[in-house]
């Protein structure tokens, strides 16, 4: 991944093949760049008077120094209107400069800092650019190697700050982009080469590499264990299911683990009830909760994170055949409670309810969040630019929420009121695992609850924001395919825990 430096360095002064300064909207004082050539600085400022280039957010203009400074050229990236700029304002723009770079082909750029500097400003110039410049190309046939190299190895961020902390930011946030495009490259894998053994293959290796217990279950195991569901779910494809667990140690044994459940269907067709074909590809995406999840761990390990996290990643892959599950069918459930499926196409709450009961039986965590692709009603409430949260517990969902406006994955609550679970009676089972149209992602939610057992839990469903699809805004930093959303948020929360907790 490209390397990202924090440096305390005047404009005058850097060696760069280009000079990325951001302008305000309406601001063309630019007293900032007096101690540049005056030919070079009279250069910018013809361009800023004759409004050429006006600041406006996401634009940019090149200028050309022609050997007077130490940078080769210098470009202008418009920061948009002061009062406007947030955090996320300048990880768009760090990505845009990003993307600007690598289309001129520079091997190494510096970014000026783009308003007073902050962790929250450092945090996000490197997400923004660190995230920008993934892509996923391992079945692409190599680069003839006769154009410009294209590949970005080198940022820089100049800063007007002696402070130590702000390299360490740098670095932090580093490993937990490595982490997102690893949870990325899992997401776009085709699911001709995931199937839930290849997924279980990775994230054995991911704890090699980084020291942590893991645990595969297979089919058989599943079956005796008691958990139906995932094997219901499981049976009508040649690719056997497989329950994956992972476990990072990072604080004491008597620390109470926090419970990461992540939904991965390496491919859901629907089963017997089977999905229409437009657009069926995209449906190799249903892995993305489980992929998130591993990359949280990634990142929590490389971080040192003083927790304690189990994660569990239940796999399988939904298909048509004669052995499916189907509609009509009575599945028992790992905590003993019976479902009767009406639709094979509401796949992932039966795997998830496995796990989840599983998880806390198992581990007693003192909170538990899943993440999952779980319904369209979903994208139908919230849009496919925000997650929607259901919680049994107030607190660890505004946690959830507080972390989710600091890092751009936008996140709302919808309600689980006692009334929902009314849509999810059945008439010959415990509970049915669909409950109509309406309100559908939250009896999706509601139908999970029955396999908590009172723990503190928030379920996410980014069935719109895993991956970016019809509706999903533009942001530099989000390359086509899978997103990796929700690592960021959810490694605030673990990294948040480490420090003692207001009472
Ligand atoms: N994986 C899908 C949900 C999904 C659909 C995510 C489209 C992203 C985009 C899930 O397994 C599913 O099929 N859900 C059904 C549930 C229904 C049968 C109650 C749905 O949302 O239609
Ligand atoms: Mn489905
Ligand atoms: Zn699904």
């Amino acid at each position: 991944m490209v390397q990202i430096k924090v440096e305390k360095a005047k404009i005058d002064q850097k060696q760069t093949t280009l000079l990325v300064i951001g302008v305000f909207e309406g601001e063309n004082d630019f007293s900032q760049s007096k101690e540049l050539d005056p030919a070079v600085f009279a250069s910018i400022k013809e361009t800023l008077e004759n409004k050429e280039f006006r600041g406006t957010f996401g634009s940019s203009v090149l200028v050309y120094t022609l050997g007077k400074g130490p940078m080769k050229k210098i470009m202008l990236l418009g920061l948009g209107k002061r009062e406007k700029f947030v955090d996320e304002s300048a990880r768009i723009c760090a990505g845009k400069a990003a993307h600007k770079a690598k289309e001129l082909g520079v091997k190494e750029f510096s970014m000026l800092q783009f308003s007073s500097i902050d962790e929250g400003l450092i945090e996000a110039m490197t997400e923004g650019a660190a995230l920008a410049l993934y892509s996923f190309d391992r079945y692409k046939a190599p680069d003839t190697g006769k154009g410009p190299p294209s590949k970005v190895e080198e940022i820089t961020i100049l800063i007007n700050s002696d402070s130590p902390k702000f390299q360490s930011i740098a670095e932090r946030t580093s490993l937990v982009v490595e982490a997102v495009n690893f949870g990325r490259d899992i997401g776009n894998m085709p699911p001709n080469d995931c199937s839930p053994a290849q997924l279980a293959g990775i994230a054995s290796s991911l704890a090699q590499d980084y020291g942590m217990k893991s645990r595969i279950i297979d089919r058989y195991e599943l079956e005796n264990m008691g958990m139906g569901g995932i094997v219901a779910v499981g049976k009508g494809s040649n690719n056997p299911p497989k329950l994956i667990i992972l476990e990072y140690n990072g604080a004491p044994s008597d620390q109470k683990p926090y419970l990461l459940v992540g939904k991965a269907v390496t491919f859901d067709t629907g089963g017997i009830s089977i999905k229409p074909g437009e657009k069926m590809d995209e449906m190799k995406f249903d892995k993305c909760g489980g992929c998130t999840v591993l990359a949280v761990m990634r990142a929590a390990a490389s971080l040192k994170l003083a927790v304690n996290i189990v994660a569990i990643v239940p796999s399988a892959e939904n298909m048509p055949s004669s052995t499916s599950y189907r509609p009509g069918d009575i599945v028992k459930m790992y905590n003993g409670k019976t479902v009767e499926v009406l639709n094979t196409d509401a796949e992932g709450r039966m795997i998830l309810a496995d796990a989840l009961a599983y998880g806390i039986a198992t581990y007693s965590p003192k909170a538990v969040i899943d993440l999952a692709t779980l319904t369209g009603a979903a994208i139908i409430a919230l849009g496919s630019n925000v997650a929607a949260l259901v919680s049994t517990n107030k607190q660890l969902t505004d946690r959830l929420r507080k972390h989710s406006d600091k890092t751009g994955e936008k996140m709302w609550e919808l309600p689980l009121y006692e009334e929902f679970h009314e849509q999810i009676k059945s008439t010959f089972a415990d509970i049915r695992n669909i409950g109509g149209r309406p309100g559908g992602a939250i009896t999706a939610a509601a139908f999970l609850s029955n396999f908590v057992n009172g723990v503190p839990w928030t379920h996410v469903d980014i069935a719109g924001t895993a991956w970016t699809q019809d509706g999903t805004f533009e942001r530099s930093y989000n390359p086509k395919g899978a997103t990796g959303f929700g690592v960021r948020t959810l490694v605030r929360l673990l990294a948040e825990d480490e420090k003692p907790q207001q009472p």
